[in-house]
């Protein structure tokens, strides 16, 4: 049946190989090095997670046990991230996990993954350009200039505890949808160009979050540990019912910033682009959630240290945090890096994005027009400017409380996919050749998979509902259009 329909390593080495030395039409091009791929990762990593959610996760659930949740969200990070790092390797073509599912477990479950890819990229930006517009909207405050509302927000907020819409004073996020047009045209302006910015971006954003730790470390006091809930000043604060302090607090905590650590995985839908993927890819993956992964702890350890938690649950708590500290300049610039920060955050999910769409639409599941590359600038332009039109849209009407937790279920869905795929292509495809190997992958792979399943199963059932309408969109397509024209299928003469 060509549901089940898998490309065998010869066919994967066919594309890579095609991707290495071309074909007749143009391809994507081989000029990313390792350095640049580490930056894309942590271009993606740090933004709305750190800058936003750390205040509420710390005020609502961990208290300066937040630092464990980011411990532990790691750990679940690293499981994945471990099993990207070898699919990466093995199948060093255009949106991987993709492109592995198709390798591993057939055509049909590639394409689900394909499409929720999709809704995790799509969404993913949509949320942080919500985050990127209230910082600015913050910041030019502070100079004095307001945004009109009417252009300032989405015209409906949503409260994800009680389900409720309510009409606001706003008519579209206007700065929201600026900055999703801006980066789509850097996107289709080349590659190249997109990592030089990045590059920049991330040297700010990395430089900042350093001088808030230096800043923040002199002024660190157990004494800010103590609150009205937790007076004897506890490191990890007196549970006080379900998901609220203590060590469920802490695992609550984790699903919250589990959405700081989203974005490692995008690096591997670079893979075509990179200079030696099979060398690179697994480092750059592992690389920059490391990186990121001490980076999360430390700020934690010292917002919680310097700004009793109960006063943390603020848009954004390390401005406040060096407010407190008495470096209120420096809240400025904080608020001016987050906003680049979360620049690059969205860059490279749209980036992924297009690259998804790209491979997809290679594999005849999608109608060719897709998978144009531009001639001089080498990039999927078409696929771009579309998704950055729709995550435009997106963006200038959604409310952030409608989309944050859709893409944590899309993301969890993809690391449960590849994790069990790393492990069944050991079994089925045992000769393959994989340049970097997960270590104990019979406990790597299951751990993996099983501790993103635990997390999705934390999600409201709200968020599954529209995670299941999505997949459900994705079917009708796939058995309208994709199946008819999979060129595999096709080329193998419809098994
Ligand atoms: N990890 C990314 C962020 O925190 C998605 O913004």
């Amino acid at each position: 049946m060509s549901l089940w329909i898998t490309k065998s390593v010869a066919e994967l080495k066919a594309e890579a190989h095609e991707a290495e030395f071309g074909s007749d039409s143009p391809n994507l091009r081989r000029t990313l090095s390792l350095a640049s791929l580490i930056s894309l990762g942590i271009g993606c990593i740090i933004g709305a997670g750190i800058f936003v959610l750390t205040g509420h996760a710390a005020a609502a659930y961990a208290g300066p046990a937040i630092s464990l949740s980011f411990i532990l969200a790691g750990v679940v990070c690293a499981l994945a991230g471990l099993c990207y790092a070898e699919m990466a390797s093995t199948v060093p073509v255009a949106g991987s996990a993709y492109t592995y599912a198709y390798a591993t477990m057939g055509e049909f479950i590639a394409w689900i993954i394909g499409w929720d890819l999709l809704l995790e990229y799509a969404f993913g930006a949509t949320t942080v350009a919500i985050g990127w517009s209230g910082y600015v909207t913050s910041f030019l405050h502070d100079f004095h200039i307001a945004i009109p509302v009417a252009l300032a927000g989405a015209p409906f907020s949503f409260d994800p505890g009680s389900g409720h819409w309510t009409r606001t004073d706003s008519l579209i996020n206007a700065p929201a949808v600026f900055i999703i047009l801006a980066l789509t045209a850097l996107l289709v302006a080349g590659i190249n160009e997109s990592a030089k910015v990045n590059n920049v971006i991330v040297a700010i954003k990395l430089a900042i979050i350093v001088a808030f730790i230096l800043a923040g470390v002199s002024s660190f006091s157990t004494a800010n540990w103590v609150t009205a809930s937790n007076p004897a000043g506890a490191f990890i604060p007196p549970n006080a019912g379900p998901g609220q302090y203590g060590w469920s607090g802490i695992i609550r905590g984790a699903a919250v910033v589990f959405f700081a650590y989203i974005g490692f995985d995008a690096v591997s839908t670079a893979a075509q682009e990179a200079k030696n993927p099979q060398r690179d890819m697994p480092l750059s993956i592992l690389g920059s959630l490391f990186i990121c992964t001490i980076l999360y702890v430390l700020v934690s350890v010292v917002i919680t240290g310097i700004v009793p938690f109960d006063r943390l649950s603020v848009p954004d708590p390390i401005a406040l945090g060096v407010d407190v500290i008495g470096l209120g300049w420096l809240s400025t610039v904080i608020k001016f890096g987050a906003i680049l920060g979360l620049s690059s955050v969205v860059l490279v999910l749209l980036l992924g994005q297009s690259r998804v769409l790209y491979s997809i639409a290679r594999d005849g599941l999608l109608p060719p027009i897709a998978a144009k590359v531009h001639p001089r600038f080498r990039t999927p332009y078409l696929t771009t400017l579309f998704t950055g039109s729709i995550v435009a849209i997106l963006s200038g009407l959604l409310p952030i409380g409608l989309v944050g937790e859709l893409v944590s279920i899309g993301t969890l869905f993809a690391f449960t996919v590849v994790c069990l795929g790393v492990l069944v292509l050991r079994f089925v495809h045992p000769e393959i050749q994989r340049p970097f190997k997960a270590p104990l992958i019979a406990v790597v792979g299951p751990l993996g998979a099983a501790s993103a399943v635990l997390l999705m199963l934390g999600l409201p059932r709200d968020t599954w509902i529209r995670f299941a309408v999505w997949l459900a969109i994705g079917l009708a397509i796939y058995f309208s259009y994709g199946r008819k024209h999979s060129r595999l299928a096709r080329a193998r003469g419809g098994e």
